[in-house]
């Protein structure tokens, strides 16, 4: 097959999140253009309606407008649906409030781990009623915050984002250490264009002093570059082609698959680079090309956490064998992706093994065939499906109505750009 043209992808999760829940507790109305409007981007929407706030609705190529307000104490289960991002920076932010809220989601967010961000709220002053295990439901109670110093367990920007909204909401400091490279910075590059000082320190250090303050505000939400890493990875796997993708947001701590890529021999260039509101924007431009093996390494982890499925499979169709090292996050991600990716690309005739946290994967140049299971996980989906532009490639993905989380419209712009050789 050969992928070719132009297009554009949805709208950034990780910003749309962020900028729903500062619109959120901003004191007067605020603007969001281009906000994703997938399923996930719904839940926040869904759960801060609940709490009080005024949100338009979440349609494809409109702006939604938000009132902000003192969350008020909502009847009833908050439904975070399949958005970990949601459940833990909303945390974040009702830490500081005096009302007792539960959050519930879905099977698969109900299995994700918690605590990690519920025993630093505790130690800032927040009070949690938990179930034996570590996930959801759970509810917390607000109140009077303190100052913390703490090192993550892991690099996760919906941990620290967690904090730093915290740090936010309670007008208090805090440090966190990120243990194994950056995460991605968006929570960071949002406050400072608050007014908030937000330092990078040595040895991983993030500092947050409350000297800002959240006003109504007007954004333009980039293009998402997970969403375009699946794009891209149809462009690189097919017979020809160029692919252009507009818009799409390349901070440096999200853009780690577009530096793999490259060193797999993808060829991919970025074009038009602007600035939107302290955020990088380019245009992605990718050509077909052949692959060989890499190592990704556990600092590198961080910065691609959500492309290691399309990098994975890019991986089975490379020269050689694909390591990837400390992977271990990805076990409570949406699904144990490391298990699942693992399996599928085994059922579909390529070697590839998990082992505690590491990922290898032997490239061939056989056509993919056989069936894949999603697990109700959207970039399992994506990753798989794109393989459909191999040459004689017959995958059947079972499920691929999970994309609608962060991708609605992915299978018709996959097709959109996907031509006869
Ligand atoms: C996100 C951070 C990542 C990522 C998720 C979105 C965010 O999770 O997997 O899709 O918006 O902060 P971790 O930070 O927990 O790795």
């Amino acid at each position: 097959m050969i992928v070719t043209g132009a297009v554009d992808v949805p709208g950034d999760k990780s910003l749309t999140h962020r900028a729903l829940y500062l619109a959120a507790v901003a004191p007067g109305v605020s603007v969001i253009a281009r906000p994703l409007t997938s399923l996930d981007a719904r839940s926040t929407a869904r759960i801060l309606r609940r709490l009080g706030v005024e949100i338009g609705a979440l349609r494809p190529g409109q702006a939604v407008r938000i009132k902000g307000r003192a969350w008020r104490k909502p009847e009833g289960v908050l439904d975070c649906g399949n958005s970990g991002t949601t459940a833990r920076l909303g945390l974040g932010l009702l830490a500081a409030r005096p009302i007792a809220v539960t959050l519930s989601g879905d099977r698969s967010l109900r299995r994700r781990p918690m605590r990690r961000v519920t025993e630093p709220l505790s130690l800032m002053g927040a009070q949690f009623t938990m179930g034996r295990s570590d996930g959801l439901p759970l509810t917390i109670r607000g109140g009077r915050l303190q100052s913390l110093i703490w090192e993550l367990p892991v690099s996760s920007a919906q941990l620290k984002g967690a904090l730093l909204f915290a740090g936010v909401a309670g007008g208090v400091e805090v440090r966190v250490r990120e243990p194994a490279g950056r995460s991605r910075d968006h929570t960071e590059r949002m406050l400072r264009g608050f007014g908030y000082t937000v330092t990078d320190e040595p040895g991983g250090w993030i500092g947050f002093r409350p000297d800002g303050r959240i006003t109504p505000f007007e954004m333009t939400i980039p293009g998402d570059i997970s969403s375009a890493a699946f794009l891209a990875g149809a462009a690189t796997l097919a017979e020809g082609g160029e692919l252009r993708i507009s818009g799409v947001g390349v901070n440096p701590t999200r853009a780690g698959f577009l530096e793999v890529l490259r060193r797999m021999g993808g060829r991919v260039s970025l074009d038009r680079r602007e600035e939107c509101l302290g955020e990088p924007v380019a245009d992605l431009v990718i050509h077909a090309s052949s692959l060989v093996a890499t190592r990704v390494g556990p600092r590198e982890i961080p910065g691609l956490i959500d492309e290691i499925p399309m990098l994975a499979v890019l991986a089975s169709r490379a020269q050689g064998t694909t390591v990837f090292e400390e992977v271990g996050e990805l076990r409570v991600k949406e699904s144990d992706r490391l298990a699942l990716i693992a399996a599928n690309l085994r059922a579909l005739g390529v070697v590839a093994e998990s082992a505690a946290d590491t990922l290898r994967v032997t490239g061939t140049d056989r056509p993919p065939q056989g069936r894949v299971v999603t697990e109700g996980d959207h970039r399992i989906a994506m990753a798989f499906a794109v393989l459909a532009v191999v040459k004689g490639a017959r995958v059947r993905v079972d499920d691929m109505s999970c994309v609608a989380v962060s991708f609605p419209g992915f299978a018709e712009t996959l097709r959109r750009i996907t031509r006869r050789a």
